[in-house]
Order: C-alpha cells, then structure tokens, then sequence
C-alpha cells in the first residue's frame, strides 16, 4: 500500500470486562512486501493450563469459524498484509477466561525454494464482572502515599537527629576550647589583635 506502516509486535491486553467485546491482539511482523507469501492462521482456545487446545477460527485463504461455544461470537480483526491477525470475541462472558493461542504459518513464495516460518503466541485472558478500578494502580496510589507519609517522617527524624548532633558537636567543642585551651577569652583576645597604636 501506498501507506506501509512499520509493524510492532504489541502484546494484547489479557484483561477483558464481560459484556464487551475483546479484540485478542496477534501480530507478527514476518512478512517482507517484496516477497509473496501465504498465510495461514489459527487460534485455538483451552480454559486452562492442561487441557487439550480446541481450534475455535482459522483463516486459510478464507475466514473459518469451528463449531464451539464461541460460534456466531469471533470476527476477524487482521490487517489486509497479514501481519495483525487479530480477531474479535462478542460479547464475552466470565467463562471466556482461559488461554488462546495464535498460530501462524507463513510460506514465502521464493521462485527457488518456499521456506514455511512459524509462530505462535499465547495470551491468557481474564474476564472480569465489572471495569473496576484497576487492581494495580489502586495499590501503586496507595504505595504513593505511604512513601509519601514515610519519607516525611523519615525527613524530620532526621532534622532532629542532625540538630542533636550539630548542637552536641557545638557544646562539645566549647567544652574542649575552655577545657584545653586554657586561655580565657578575654586574654585569647588580647593575644590575637595586634595593637595598634
Ligand atoms: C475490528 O473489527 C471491527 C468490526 O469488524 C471494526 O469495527 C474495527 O475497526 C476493527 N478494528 C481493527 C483495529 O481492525
Ligand atoms: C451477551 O451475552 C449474554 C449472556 O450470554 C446475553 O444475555 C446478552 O444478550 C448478550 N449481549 C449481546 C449484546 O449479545
Ligand atoms: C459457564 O460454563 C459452565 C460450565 O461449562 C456453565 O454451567 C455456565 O452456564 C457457563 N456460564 C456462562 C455465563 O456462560
Ligand atoms: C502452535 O505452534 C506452536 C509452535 O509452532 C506449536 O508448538 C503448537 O503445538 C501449536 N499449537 C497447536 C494447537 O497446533
């Protein structure tokens, strides 16, 4: 196309909010423009670890959506190059949680050879009831505020603490100037300025 972007590999969001739909983001940035190739995608899906993967779409020259409880619910979300092969899930529900895979194959029509390149991403996806307030930057805020507590705390303990110090360090040193130097001020005085007459 006249307006080639560059392609990134972002990874999809694996938090989804029952009710909406969910794309399940898939790129992968194999393709070269100049070269031909062919492309075949797959996703499948398994509610959790360990259980045999289902295929729930494919796209073989054309769309193909396998009979499975998200029948009637996927859309194809890719891009024309191929390289996003994302798709859409309607309206998922609570029990859409679990691991979808995309794998992708692509063959580039070389005019000698025709090397096939895989690859395969997984994204484990959690439905929640409701968009909450995110878990995570709930408990960075309030990370923020006791830092924010601690470290003025920590602040004036420690203008205290130097206080202390400075002042002891201050005595101290008055002690040790009567204590050793034995030359009272008055005479310490009269010692240092010359007289001028
Ligand atoms: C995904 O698909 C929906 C419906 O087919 C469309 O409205 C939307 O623009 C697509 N988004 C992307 C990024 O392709
Ligand atoms: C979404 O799914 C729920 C339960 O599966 C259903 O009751 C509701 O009508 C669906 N909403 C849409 C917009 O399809
Ligand atoms: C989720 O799956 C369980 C068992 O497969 C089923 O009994 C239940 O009705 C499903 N819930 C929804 C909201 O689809
Ligand atoms: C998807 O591709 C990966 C890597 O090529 C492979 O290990 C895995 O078995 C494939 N998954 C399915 C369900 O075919």
């Amino acid at each position: 196309g006249f307006c080639s972007s560059v392609c990134v590999e972002v990874p999809s969001e694996t938090e989804a909010v029952q009710g909406t739909d969910m794309k399940l983001l898939c790129i992968s940035c194999m393709k070269r423009e100049e070269v031909t190739a062919s492309t075949v995608v797959e996703w499948f899906y398994r509610p959790q670890e360990g259980v045999k993967d289902e295929p729930i779409y494919e796209y073989r020259k054309s769309n193909h959506e396998f009979p499975s409880r998200f029948s009637g619910r996927i859309q194809w979300n890719g891009s024309k190059d191929m390289q996003d092969v994302s798709i859409t899930v309607l309206n998922v529900t609570l029990n859409d949680s679990g691991i979808y895979t995309c794998n992708i194959t692509r063959e580039f029509e070389f005019e000698i050879h025709r090397p096939l390149f895989q690859s395969s991403r997984l994204i484990h996806l959690t439905v929640v009831e409701e968009a909450g307030e995110d878990f995570t930057s709930v408990i960075s805020e309030i990370m923020m505020y006791i830092l924010l507590v601690f470290l003025t705390l920590w602040l004036l303990i420690e203008m205290v603490y130097c206080y202390r110090k400075v002042s002891k360090a201050e005595e101290a040193a008055q002690e040790n100037a009567t204590d050793y130097l034995a030359i009272p001020s008055e005479n310490k005085e009269n010692c240092a300025v010359p007289v001028e007459e």
